[in-house]
């Protein structure tokens, strides 16, 4: 019978910290629940002693996805543990990971320790999440440079002390795949008690080995692999959660099961790249645009004849719609909702006509409709239901002129109008707006990101609003990025304004 792998997924933590890529809670929420439905069993859904953003990720998550086990990150340190545990209290199932450097770089340089003492704060910590949590995964970071019998040691006593899982980081993406699988090899051999716990891969992409890493480390025992949506991660990212996946299905013979259903892939993939404004690249295994694409004469020839010639993998396991067609002013309601329910989205009737109507007006603005672009105006919907609408917005703006902007609200049912001048288009409006709704509010960040180049394209716009002292999330999409701004801070004011 085939041995079960356990998927861990960092995509919202380690996959998180790449700069530019961060996430409001209500998009984590949306990409937990996704990989829910992907069949993940473990969501590391954030470091929670690092900011409050995260610290409120965790809870929220917790709340929001039910089979997953919800794991939050700490350093050996009972503090970062206590605010984890504070955390994870909504969760169902929850884990706590802890750990400490081991290689001599970290002992030596980062923790200015010895090697005795950096085990003793192992053990230590490990004690310490255990009188909080069942569930306690170590990791030893930079295990990938740290000397194999030294690590055997850190992982017994962490075992002894409690872990139920111990995770070997490849921190910097350095080990060879031989070197990786030994070292997870020596450590099933020479660790006592290591078959009571599951030891974990954590590999890095520094030098295009994270995958190849993994599976050597899967092949040599492990039976956990951290992994990330499209390899995104810091540097050159974490190992794939598609490719692992796509390697077990495709290489039987290995005896390993997953519980991911391979056909949520590609909509999870498109939702974590469009959410992130973190492009895949087109020749990406697996989810990339060109995976599946044959060009050549000879190629296409073969396929046409047997699939099998040139393929090892039906785009259909992963999600994939060969049938998929290009979305264009012509396009019918129905093509519209296959698309979306391809990207993971199901509207009523009604929500699908308004997005259908939302769909005409841009592509009549927008020549290629892409699944960034779908994804956007299926969100739009949440402004249905808010208290306070955008009726319309007039801005007056140029060289040599002051900015005016008039605006329209309707605040349930009722309209209201003003108008502003400011510094720029955006200052105006929400000066105009400001006259309407007079409640303190400061913007605290403001993003302005194009879906993907050219000036026919969609602007997404985030924005922080505080309102006595709490900050409250806005988000839109729009051609327009003014009218996207003023929407975006409309979005945040309706969490307050009820
Ligand atoms: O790469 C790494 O070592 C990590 C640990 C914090 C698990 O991300
Ligand atoms: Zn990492």
């Amino acid at each position: 019978m085939a041995e079960r792998l356990f998927i861990f997924d960092t995509t919202l933590r380690d996959g998180e910290q790449v700069p530019g890529c961060q996430l409001n809670t209500i998009e984590k929420i949306q990409v937990a629940q996704a990989l829910e439905n992907l069949g993940v069993d473990v969501i590391e859904a954030g470091f929670p002693v690092s900011s409050p953003g995260d610290f409120n990720s965790v809870v929220e998550i917790s709340k929001a996805v039910t089979w997953p086990v919800i794991c939050a990150l700490t350093r050996a340190v009972e503090k970062d543990i206590d605010v984890a545990v504070e955390a994870l209290k909504f969760a169902k199932r929850k884990r706590i990971h802890t750990g400490i450097g081991t290689s001599p770089f970290h002992i030596k340089y980062k923790f200015n320790a010895t090697e005795d003492e950096i085990r003793e704060r192992a053990i230590a910590c490990v004690k310490y999440a255990k009188k909080h949590v069942e569930d306690v995964e170590f990791y030893c970071e930079d295990a990938g440079r740290t000397d194999n019998i030294y690590l055997a040691c850190i992982v017994e006593a962490v075992i002894k002390a409690g872990a139920t899982i111990v995770n070997i980081p490849d921190t910097t993406g350095y080990c060879l795949p031989t070197e990786y699988g030994e070292k997870i090899k020596f450590l099933m051999e020479n660790v006592n008690g290591i078959h009571n716990i599951i030891l974990s891969t954590h590999c890095h992409n520094d030098l295009g080995m994270a995958t190849a890493n993994t599976v050597a480390g899967i092949i040599n025992g492990a039976r956990q692999v951290e992994v990330t949506i499209n390899g995104i991660g810091e540097r050159a990212g974490n190992t794939s959660l598609e490719e692992v996946a796509m390697i077990l299905k495709s290489h039987k013979e290995l005896s390993i099961d997953t519980n991911i259903n391979t056909k949520h892939i590609y909509p999870v993939s498109r939702m974590v790249s469009s959410l992130m404004n973190m492009p895949v690249q087109p020749n990406k295994a697996i989810v990339g645009r060109n995976a599946f694409a044959h060009s050549s004469g000879i190629h296409q020839d073969g396929i046409l004849k047997n699939r099998e010639s040139y393929e090892i993998i039906d785009p259909k396991d992963v999600g994939i719609d060969e049938n998929t067609i290009a979305l264009t002013a012509r396009s019918g309601r129905a093509a519209l909702k296959h698309r979306l329910s391809l990207l993971g989205v199901e509207l009523l009737q009604k929500k699908l006509d308004s997005v259908y109507e939302a769909f005409l007006k841009l592509a009549d603005n927008k020549k290629d409709i892409n699944d960034d672009d779908i994804l956007m105006l299926a969100g739009k919907d949440r402004t249905e239901s808010q208290r306070v609408r955008l009726e319309y917005l007039q801005v007056t703006s140029g060289v040599g002129i002051r900015p005016v902007a008039s605006i329209g609200l309707n605040i349930a049912g009722e309209k209201f109008e003003a108008a502003a001048s400011g510094n720029g288009p955006v200052d105006a409006a929400i000066k105009a707006l400001k006259q309407i709704i007079r409640r303190p509010m400061v913007i605290q960040e403001f993003l302005i990101q194009a879906i993907n180049k050219g000036s026919d394209d969609i602007g997404k716009v985030h924005m922080q609003v505080e309102h006595n002292g709490v900050n409250y999330y806005g988000f839109a999409a729009n051609t327009d990025i003014i009218a996207a701004s003023v929407e975006a801070y409309i979005d945040a004011i309706n969490k307050f304004v009820k």
